[in-house]
């Protein structure tokens, strides 16, 4: 952790070689991913990791995702039962985390599984991150780039917003094009859980494998508590107008939107949208009320982090 002020430098090929020889001595590097920015630290380095949740103020039981360049490198770290490899050979590189049991042998840093003995994996398919992972030549843990319990970064400027003075580094290739999190399965045995719904629809998911199971009780995991991504403002769901002092985050034809996730009511559009019109209105707004999702494909994420937005903190 540094105390001077964050640079910010674009995700070119000096960006990115200044940025893996930062998680190369323990720094930290914040870096796009296809879905939101990441908080980078070599996944090997324990003090390097311990450093990433002081920076997002990330309690020690909620587990680090690590970031790898594919099934290849993934191996030296968790086993893959056929059904998961299956599901790697078909969504990697691309928004799908996979938690899988973690090998006795592995390089990772304890601390990445906050004591569980699996690790979520997970290979990203910007351009950047990837450059990023081959350049440093580690696993690289990288949780979203925000404050714990805080709105996800989409952009460069918002996570300095957060991490201003915390992080060494940030690559800025703009705003990320999905918007929301990657979809994280994990597994019961053989029978799959989806324990976070993201940028890949169950649907997409259930077609290849059946069903998806709901997570038990035992699985911790930041994403799951109730109150997550949050704003300072108050939210309201599934509201059909603004009432007097609120801003309305609308979704399709509606009058009166102080900003809107998509006027033509594309669900892709409004994921991409959500994280920062939500920064947008909690600058304005008091309170936030916002117009109903419907469910259907990747609006199951939209739904959730708006849910768990909303909740009481
Ligand atoms: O899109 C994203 O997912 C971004 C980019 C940067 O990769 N990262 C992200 O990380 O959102 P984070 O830390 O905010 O969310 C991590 C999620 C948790 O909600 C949890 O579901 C899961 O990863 N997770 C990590 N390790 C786990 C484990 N061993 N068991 C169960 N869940 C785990
Ligand atoms: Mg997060």
């Amino acid at each position: 952790m540094i105390d001077v002020k964050t640079k910010t430098v674009a995700a070119d090929g000096a960006g990115i070689t200044e940025a893996a020889r930062i998680l190369k001595a323990g720094g930290l590097a914040a870096f796009p991913t296809e879905t939101v920015y990441g908080l980078g630290a070599d996944a090997t380095q324990g003090e390097a990791v311990a450093a990433i949740f002081a920076a997002k103020g990330r309690p020690l039981f909620n587990p680090l995702i690590v970031h790898v360049t594919g099934l290849e490198d993934a191996r030296a770290h968790v086993e893959f039962s056929p059904r998961a490899q299956a599901l790697a050979e078909r969504f990697w590189p691309g928004p799908l985390t996979l938690v899988l049991p973690r090998r006795k042998d592995s390089p990772l840093s304890l601390l990445v599984s906050a004591g569980l003995d699996t690790v979520a994996m997970r290979a990203p398919s910007h351009p950047a991150a990837l450059a990023l992972l081959k350049t440093a030549g580690v696993p690289v843990a990288g949780p979203s780039a925000n404050r714990s319990g805080q709105v996800t970064a989409t952009t460069a400027a918002h996570v300095k917003d957060g991490l201003d003075g915390k992080v060494d580094l940030i690559l800025d290739a703009g705003g990320t094009t999905l918007g929301i999190e990657y979809t994280v399965i994990g597994f019961d045995g053989d029978r799959p859980l989806l324990l976070r719904p993201g940028a890949i629809a169950r649907d997409e998911i259930e077609d290849m494998i059946g069903p998806l199971g709901a997570p038990g009780g035992m699985i911790r995991s930041p994403g799951q508590l109730a109150s997550h991504y949050a704003p300072q403002a108050a939210l309201r769901l599934n509201a059909a107008a603004a009432e007097p002092g609120e801003a309305l985050l609308g979704f399709g034809a509606v009058a009166g939107a102080a900003l809107n996730l998509s006027p033509r009511g594309d669900l892709k559009e409004a994921a991409a949208n959500l994280f920062a019109m939500l920064r947008d209105l909690d600058k304005k707004a008091q309170r936030i009320a916002v117009s109903p999702i419907p469910a259907s494909g990747i609006g199951e994420a939209i739904n959730d982090r708006l849910n768990r937005a909303a909740a009481p903190r």
